[in-house]
């Protein structure tokens, strides 16, 4: 389908936030992206079903403004599955489908830390910044 320039200058300022969101922690925004790492390591720990609790869950709570994004490996394979939250920049490791639950309700809706699944390979300042 062909777009006209109005359309494409849109969708251009709507991925600029999008990928702002995911680079810069500082970022002023109240939407959170929940990305689930689906390389082949995580993904034969069961990144999938993780990905697809993540959904279930905000969708049965009615949660506004979180994504859940499928990703490539982020590097940390022998800790995954990772999950990382922005903007915070929250690393967590050997995530499975059942701290999905968890996850949602403490960081998610109570903004804080589930500290049992922080991944202890990456710096603890950036790791640990929450809103
Ligand atoms: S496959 Fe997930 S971090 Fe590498």
């Amino acid at each position: 389908m062909k777009k006209s320039l109005d359309e494409i200058h849109k969708i251009r300022i709507e991925k600029k936030k999008e990928l702002d969101l995911r680079t810069n922690i500082n970022s002023n925004t109240v939407e959170k992206h929940i990305l689930v790492c689906h390389g082949t390591g995580c993904t034969s720990s069961k990144s999938e079903e993780i990905l697809e609790n993540f959904k279930n869950i905000i969708k049965e709570k009615n949660i506004q403004n979180v994504r859940v994004i499928k990703t490539g490996c982020f590097g940390l394979c022998a800790k995954g599955p990772i999950v990382i939250i922005r903007p915070e920049d929250t690393f967590y490791a050997m995530v499975t489908p059942d701290d999905c639950e968890e996850i949602i309700n403490t960081h998610i809706i109570e903004g804080k830390i589930v500290e049992r699944l922080l991944c202890k390979d990456i710096d603890r300042e950036k790791g640990k910044k929450i809103r």
